[in-house]
This record gives structure tokens, C-alpha cells and sequence, in this order.
């Protein structure tokens, strides 16, 4: 049986960076949830019969709305749900099923890095055919129905076993809980040269992944040690737990600081690396060396012909705004084309579908490519792997040779977490003020030769998205970006990215807060950060 239930509307259920996220309470607030699914389907059209994919990453809060989105889609008309087995599906092994199995869209159930428990995150997406995130056009529209919903649509069926492998009938829909693991593991196989990973772990070669208590666990376990060989022992944390084992899942320099630890000590293993609560973001560390994964994607893109699946070469490559400019030298060298996009990988969809790049990342830890449509942890992972398998050299010798062939960008970001909004505002409308008048004026000790708020013309629709961060040109080409998170669930983030390009090898070796102290100078004189958000210093620096 279907029923239609009346509601008023949520005012705040806004799409940020990457979809609704929020505090598990408010989405369990009576019909907060199921309007906004509702709102998602009536902002699509032609979805009767057809198929949708349904996982998350498996925290809290997870498998209930997974059983109501479930209900909704069968009374909305979809044909065929693909839920992956526990409601578990990374974010990329999401967008591929949506991709394999030609499935009309996904909603993945992920607030990414951000913590999970009952007082914690939680967040719905939904992404399109191509296995991407919803471009703005449908955020927009989704948002705009938020605003005036009335009614949700929902069939009365129980529970689905989702732990159970096999096809169920729910609201005359078809339900089937799949392997979350195995098509995406099949499809790394075709990508990179399992053999010649293998061969370097038999090798001795030793490596420590850090699954972070999330969603890559069952990913890691599969690919890492049942066909690549790596010690069980080497994949740390690898059960997914609902509330991530009180961690932020976040693979950074904060969060995951015990393998950032661990890498920098004598007993390091050789290859280090971490994912984060939905399986798409990756840290990379050689011993005794973080990668940044601004450095990563250049460095990635630069030997990503290694790798069988990227043995043609690269159409391009892609990277958001505030990642340092360490990709478009390999670009200029590749001579491949090179994009400049707004902050969240929904901006990457269209350059990928048109055969415009083939890698893309964030300086957020995101890399990935045109295999699917989201960023990638484990693909990340993999590629390095693979590079590494080729080159016979250590991390620290290949991050080495690039710097000296293409220089080196001192990059570093300062988060400011949970300020006030109002003053966070305050801050950005007074920088915004002066912007026009910067150019030739000093900011400490350097001059800024050009400022700007980005703004974003997509070459493959013509969109244009604005106010997608403020830039700060300085001569001798350091840069500096501010702009406030789409992501956070409480007050505002501040978030201020620095780099320095440094070409003479001779200065490779400086402490990265020290190379870059100028431009972080720089950005308290311009901003006025401590007097605008009353902090001495940012939360976290990655
Ligand atoms: C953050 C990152 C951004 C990433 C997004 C989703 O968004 O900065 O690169 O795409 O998370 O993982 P923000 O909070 O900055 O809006
Ligand atoms: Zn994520």
C-alpha cells in the first residue's frame, strides 16, 4: 500500500559542497528526512521503472534511512533498487554501479569525513546517471523544492533484510542487495597491474593502510590483502563501526595522525596511506615523507601512464581552485589541457563525460578519474602502488625527482572551525570590500599583484557559478585563497589555503609552515582572522 503524507517544509535543507548535511537528530526529526528525499525525486523526471542505487558508509543512522528511502523509491515508481549488502557502498564504488548497471541515479548516505554517532553527522546525496554528484542545476531545484513541499509518498512493506545477498519485492519494487565490494574491486583490476603490485609485496615490501574504522575496511580487505597479498595485520581499523570508534574519519594530518606517526619512525613500512569515512578521499605517506595531495595529483598525473589503464596517456587534467598549481606544470609539460574548477567534484562530472581530463583533485585529499565520477581513496592508493611496482624507487625518491623536475609548491591549509556565521560573514564582506584596491599594495612583506573572487564559466554547458572563493595573487607567484566551507554542520569554516612555488632544489628541504610563513602573514594582515573570529590560531593545518 502507498500513502501520501502531508508535511510543511524544512527552510534548511540547502544542498552544500556535496548534498544535506546535518546533525543525526534533525534528520530525525518527523518527516525532515523523507521530505527531502521526497524534494530529490520530484526534482527528476522519467525515473518510472527505472533503477536506483542505494548505500552509504555505514554510520549511524544508516540503515534506517536506508529502509525509508527504499520505501519512498518503490512509491514513487522507481522500478529496481541496488542496495549494497549492510548498506554499505563507498562513494565510488556508488558511482559505479550507477554506471555498470545503467541505474537512473544513486542517494549515497555520507557525511564523508565528518564525525558519526547519534549526536554526530549524517547526509544524503544524490547523484545523476553519469555516477556523479548533481550538478547545481538539480541541487538548485531540489532546494527550491524543499521550500515548498506539501507531501511525501511512501509504501508500507517491512523492513528489508539488507544483510541478506537476494532479490525482494517491496511496494511492487524490486530490491536487490548486492555485493558492495565486488564490482568495484573487478573494476581496479582492469585499471592497474595487479601482478606487478603483488610481486612488490612478495617482495618485502611493506605497507599500512588505515581504513579508519569507515567504509574502505570490507575494500581494503578484498583488494589489498586477499588479492594483492598485503598482511591482514597491515590494514588497520578495517571493521566499519557506526560512530567510526569516536574518530573523526578524516585522513589527514590531524586525524590520522598515528600513521603519520608511524611513517616518520624507524619501523616505518614503506607505503602509507588512509581513506575517509565514505571511501573517497586518500593520504598518502612514504617513510619519512607526506605527500600533499596537491603533490599527489600532480605526481600521479605525471606517471600515471605506468599504469595499464592510463597507457594512452591523459586527456587532461582537472583540479579545484584552491589546489596548488603543482598539476598544471605537469600539464604545460604533458601538453594536455588544464581546468580550474570550484571547490566539490560536482564540477568535474562535465570535463570528464566530454573527454576533456582524465585525472582530477582536490587539495582536500581528493584524487580519482574518469573510471568513474567521484573521487577515489582506494584508486588513489592503487595507482601509487602500481607506480611504485614500476619505478622500483621509494615514495621520498619519486617525490624527490619531481620537485626537481618541476619545482616544488610549499602548500598548507588552516582550517578555523565552528566560528560564529555572523562574523565569518563580517570577515568575507570587509576582504570583498577591498578586493578591487589590493593590487600593488603590500600584505606584510609581499606585494599582491592581482585579487579576485573566483568565478567558474564550465566550458562543456557554459554555467557559470560565482563567489566560488576569494584569490590573492602575490608577485613572485605565491597565492592565497579564502573561502568558507559547504560542508560543515556547525557555524562556519574558515578555511585559508597558502602556497609558495619554490623551483631552486637547494630550498626543498624547509619545514612547510616556515616556507610559507610570508603568505601566512600575509593573510592575517589582509583578513584580520584573529580579530574577526576572536582565534589565536587555526583548529587544524593540513
Ligand atoms: C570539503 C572540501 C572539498 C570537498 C568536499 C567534499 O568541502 O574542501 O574539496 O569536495 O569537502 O568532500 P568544503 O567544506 O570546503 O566546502
Ligand atoms: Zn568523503
Amino acid at each position: 500500500m502507498t500513502r501520501t503524507v502531508s508535511i510543511t517544509p524544512f527552510k534548511d535543507q540547502k544542498p552544500g559542497t556535496s548534498g544535506l548535511r546535518k546533525k543525526v537528530p534533525v534528520f530525525q526529526a518527523p518527516g525532515y528526512t523523507e521530505a527531502f528525499i521526497q524534494s530529490i525525486f520530484d526534482s527528476l523526471e522519467g525515473f518510472q521503472g527505472k533503477t536506483l542505487v542505494i548505500g552509504g558508509d555505514g554510520r549511524f543512522y544508516n540503515r534506517e534511512v536506508i529502509q525509508t528511502a527504499l520505501r519512498m523509491a518503490a512509491a514513487n515508481g522507481f522500478g529496481r533498487v541496488l542496495v549494497g549488502r549492510g548498506g554499505i557502498l563507498s562513494t565510488p564504488a556508488a558511482s559505479h554501479m550507477i554506471r555498470k548497471y545503467e541505474a537512473f541515479g544513486g542517494l549515497i548516505l555520507s557525511a564523508s569525513h565528518n564525525p558519526g554517532g547519534p549526536t554526530e553527522d549524517f547526509g544524503i546525496k544524490y547523484n545523476i546517471s553519469n555516477g556523479g554528484p548533481a550538478p547545481e542545476t538539480i541541487t538548485d531545484a531540489i532546494y527550491a523544492r524543499t521550500q515548498v513541499i506539501d507531501r511525501y509518498r511512501i509504501a508500507d512493506f517491512d523492513d528489508v533484510d539488507l544483510d541478506e545477498l537476494g532479490t525482494f519485492e517491496g511496494g511492487g519494487m524490486t530490491i536487490e542487495v548486492v555485493d558492495p565490494v565486488a564490482d568495484y574491486a573487478e573494476l581496479m583490476e582492469t585499471l592497474f597491474d595487479f601482478g606487478a603490485i603483488r610481486a612488490l609485496v612478495s617482495g618485502g615490501f611493506r605497507v599500512a593502510f588505515d581504513a579508519m574504522h569507515a567504509v574502505t575496511g570490507p575494500y581494503a580487505s578484498e583488494i589489498l590483502v586477499r588479492r594483492l597479498g598485503v598482511d591482514p595485520a597491515s590494514v588497520l581499523n578495517a571493521t566499519p563501526l557506526e560512530d567510526f570508534g569516536g574518530h573523526h574519519p578524516d585522513p589527514n594530518l590531524v586525524h590520522a595522525r598515528k600513521l603519520y606517526d608511524l611513517m616518520m619512525s624507524p619501523e616505518a613500512p614503506d607505503f602509507g596511506a588512509a581513506s575517509d569515512g565514505d571511501g573517497d578521499r586518500n593520504l598518502i605517506i612514504g617513510r619519512g615523507v607526506f605527500v600533499t595531495p596537491s603533490d599527489s595529483l600532480a605526481m600521479l598525473a605525471a606517471n600515471a601512464h605506468l599504469a595499464p589503464g592510463y597507457k594512452n596517456g591523459l586527456k587532461g587534467i582537472a583540479r579545484s581552485m584552491p589546489t596548488s598549481g603543482a598539476a598544471d606544470r605537469v600539464a604545460a609539460k604533458l601538453g594536455v589541457e588544464m581546468h580550474e574548477t570550484p571547490t566539490g567534484w560536482k564540477f568535474f562530472g562535465n570535463l570528464l563525460d566530454a573527454g576533456r581530463c582524465t585525472i582530477c583533485g582536490e587539495e582536500s585529499a581528493g584524487t580519482g578519474s574518469d573510471h568513474v565520477r567521484e573521487k577515489d581513496g582506494l584508486w588513489a592508493v592503487l595507482l601509487w602502488l602500481n607506480i611504485l611496482a614500476v619505478r622500483k624507487q621509494s615514495v621520498m625518491e619519486i617525490v624527490r625527482d619531481h620537485w626537481a623536475e618541476y619545482g616544488r609548491t610549499y602548500y598548507s591549509r588552516h582550517d578555523y572551525e565552528a566560528i560564529d556565521t555572523g562574523q565569518a560573514n563580517q570577515l568575507f564582506s570587509a576582504l570583498e570590500g577591498k578586493l578591487d584596491s589590493l593590487a600593488g599594495h603590500q600584505a606584510g612583506s609581499l606585494t599582491i599583484a592581482k585579487a579576485d573572487s573566483f568565478t567558474y564559466h564550465d566550458p562543456v554547458d557554459g554555467s557559470v557559478s560565482r563567489n566560488q572563493g576569494i584569490r590573492i595573487f602575490f608577485e613572485g607567484g605565491s597565492r592565497l585563497v579564502f573561502r568558507l566551507s559547504g560542508t560543515g554542520t556547525s557555524g562556519a569554516t574558515l578555511r585559508v589555503y597558502m602556497e609558495r612555488h619554490e623551483p631552486d632544489p637547494a630550498h626543498h628541504d624547509e619545514e612547510t609552515q616556515e616556507a610559507l610563513a610570508p603568505v601566512i602573514e600575509a593573510a592575517e594582515a589582509l583578513a584580520e582572522i584573529r580579530k574577526w573570529t576572536g582565534r589565536d590560531s587555526p583548529t587544524v593545518i593540513t
